[in-house]
């Protein structure tokens, strides 16, 4: 074995143990979970955190490619799925943004991103890693590497441009930094108004659990404590808009029997520990942050970038004849206005987030028969207040005679139909009839 790859082996090693370390903070033994049971106490919790002196399992690396999805990483990548999870909800931001996987390691984050659709930047100070991370990403066809760049750099001197980024992941990181201001004013500079700065990290008790000090003796590094109140502090100094707490507990210590339903409702007291609101802020403080910071300011809110619930559409459809022939085509004008509150872009794009007339054709009982006919193209952007008359032709071809609903709405491609999200639609109940034989010639 060469000396270049036995150093980015122990590389790798090196990095696992941190990282296995981290994962520590989670409690999965299952005499861990029976204690908290029986305890049932915030404070059964923090000392079994404490308690867990499982060693790491070093990664080789084949199991930092395969993170989280490898038997050796069950307990904590089942973790780190749900806190992913938590994030990708609060990104803000829908597929084609640009998102920075701080402190990537082997690239996780990026994956799933990239694989839903977003532009991903992954960064790291160890090259090791970061090459598993493109390594990761090249071996998935499911990615696309068009979308998807690899910057071997320090988190508190990114090398990015001002405004440049539309959100920021950073997982089990933050807390490795020599210095949070820095990080964080490196953040809010790369940052574009509005967006957001995600973090999964360790509570305010994180350097004194023994697996950090293990950890610190063993590998070196920092493994400090992140104080809520202290980033809230530094981030209003910073410039950030605002600070937001996602209050989630590990789902497996939350579990509520069925007919305590009604108690939990009320806030009377239940045999589950960790669902009291005194014990997840307790949880969420002292053990595990899940939490964003945003910077001030807003993005033109468009089909392409807000939430669908933005959507709303008031379609209108001229006359229409009742009656077809078989194989005929149903030709559709519709007034379309635009009552929601993002623009519908008009210019296809791959990653989808334009808006089209969809039109589906549905039997008398209400059961789809096709949903693909006589779709139309916006000839321009519709901002929120403007309407759009468009004309479609709808071919019938295949239809058998019988009675139909034609249903008008609008797509916005690769995302949804309006009505999906509680915008009318616009019908019309046509009837296709079988064509007539010409009369038969006589001579
Ligand atoms: C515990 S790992 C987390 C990796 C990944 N985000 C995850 O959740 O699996 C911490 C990562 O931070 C990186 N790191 C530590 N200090 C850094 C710094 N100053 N700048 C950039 N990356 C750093 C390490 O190389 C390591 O990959």
């Amino acid at each position: 074995m060469s000396l270049r790859t036995t150093l980015r082996i122990s590389q790798v090693h090196r990095f696992v143990g941190r990282f296995a370390y981290a994962s520590r903070m989670l409690f999965t033994r299952p005499a861990a979970r029976a204690a908290i049971t029986q305890r049932g106490t915030q404070s059964a919790v923090r000392d079994l955190v404490a308690a867990d002196d499982a060693l790491p399992r070093p990664y080789d690396r084949d199991g930092a490619l395969r993170f989280p999805f490898s038997p050796g990483a069950y307990d904590a990548g089942v973790r780190y799925l749900f806190d992913f999870a938590v994030l990708a909800n609060s990104l803000g931001q829908r597929p084609g943004a640009v998102m920075l996987d701080f402190a990537s390691g082997p690239g996780y984050v990026s994956e799933f991103l990239n694989r839903f659709g977003f532009t991903t930047v992954a960064l790291d100070n160890d090259r090791t890693m970061l090459g598993l991370a493109r390594e990761r990403l090249g071996l998935d066809p499911r990615c696309d590497a068009g979308r998807s760049s690899f910057t071997t750099g320090d988190g508190m001197h990114l090398p990015f441009r001002d405004a440049s980024i539309d959100g920021i992941v950073c997982m089990n990181a933050l807390h490795h930094m020599p210095d949070y201001r820095t990080v964080l004013a490196e953040m809010f500079r790369v940052l574009k108004p509005a967006g957001r700065a995600l973090f999964s990290e360790p509570g305010s008790e994180h350097s004194l659990s023994p697996q950090s000090i293990n950890a610190v003796r063993e590998f070196g590094g920092l493994e400090r404590d992140v104080v809520l109140n202290d980033i809230h502090r530094l981030a209003r100094d910073i410039g950030f808009g605002r600070m937001v707490l996602k209050p989630y507990v590990y789902p497996e210590i939350v579990e509520l029997p069925c007919d305590e339903l009604d108690r939990f409702r009320v806030g009377k007291r239940v045999s589950t520990p960790n669902a009291a609101p005194w014990e997840i802020a307790d949880f969420v403080e002292r053990c595990h942050p899940i939490f964003y910071l945003e910077k001030r300011g807003s993005q033109p809110a468009t089909s392409a970038t807000s939430s669908p619930n933005l959507l709303r559409a008031q379609i209108t459809i001229g006359a229409c004849p009742a009656r077809v022939a078989a194989d005929d085509a149903l030709r559709i004008a519709a007034t379309c206005h635009n009552i929601g509150r993002s623009t519908w872009l008009a210019e296809p794009r791959a990653l989808g987030g334009h808006v089209t007339l969809g039109v589906k054709i549905l039997r008398d009982d209400g059961r789809l028969v096709d949903a693909s006919r006589g779709r139309a193209a916006l000839p321009r952007d519709v901002p929120p207040g403007d309407s759009i008359e468009l004309v479609t032709e709808v071919p019938l071809a295949g239809l058998t005679p019988a009675s139909y609903c034609l249903v008008v709405d609008m797509v916005d491609e690769l995302i949804c139909w309006f009505e999906i999200v509680g915008s009318q639609v616009a019908r019309h109940d046509f009837e296709i009839v079988a064509r007539t034989a010409p009369p038969a010639q006589h001579t």
